[in-house]
This record gives structure tokens, C-alpha cells and sequence, in this order.
């Protein structure tokens, strides 16, 4: 099963073990980890599941829909690592993942 490594805004790592067809969205909201809100239930539409992907996490996923990168776009603290969290959906040959969860106000 895939595990997603969380960066959290207090400065604390959290592993978590997230089945294929979930998202790095879900597996956080579903552990109650901080940071993530998702507002929207991962609809693609509130971007309050920014997190920064680790660039070499970055092969594990698609490119940014065009809906995702206009969300992305309007964000405060936005990087080129920069994704929505509820659209990185992990697939069965992923191994691990990082994200870093910025602070809620960044
Ligand atoms: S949860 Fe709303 S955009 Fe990701």
C-alpha cells in the first residue's frame, strides 16, 4: 500500500498508509492530520488542500488539470511544487510520496 509521508505546519512528520484510489486529500482528513481542510470534500473547488509535493514524488502523479492549475493560480504561497492535494490520487505502484502541509495562513 502506498504511504504518504506529511511535512506538517508545526514542524512534525506523519506517515500514513493510504490505499491506491484514495487521495494524499483523503489519507490526511481521514487520520485527522492538521493542515489539510478540504473544504470542498475534494471537488476540485476550494483549494484549501494545498500541499507542496516533494519534487521526487512528483513521477507518481499527473500533470495539473487546467482546473486544477487555475485554483493553484489564486493561491498565496504558491511554488512550482504547488498541487492540490485532493487530485493527487495515489495508484497501486506507488511506494511513498512527501508532502509538506504549508501553514494555513501561507
Ligand atoms: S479539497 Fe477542495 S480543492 Fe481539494
Amino acid at each position: 500500500m502506498p504511504t504518504v509521508v506529511y511535512q506538517l505546519p508545526d514542524g512534525s512528520t506523519s506517515s500514513v498508509d493510504v490505499p491506491a484510489g484514495q487521495s494524499v486529500m483523503d489519507g490526511s482528513v481521514r487520520n485527522n492530520l492538521p493542515g489539510i481542510v478540504a473544504e470542498c470534500g475534494g471537488s476540485c473547488s476550494c483549494a484549501t488542500c494545498h500541499v507542496y509535493l516533494d519534487e521526487n514524488s512528483c513521477g507518481s502523479f499527473d500533470e495539473p488539470t487546467l482546473e486544477e492549475q487555475d485554483l493553484l493560480e489564486f493561491l498565496d504561497g504558491v511554488q512550482p511544487c504547488s498541487r492540490l492535494a485532493c487530485q493527487l490520487v495515489l495508484t497501486p505502484d506507488v511506494d511513498t510520496v512527501t508532502v509538506t502541509v504549508p501553514p494555513s495562513d501561507a
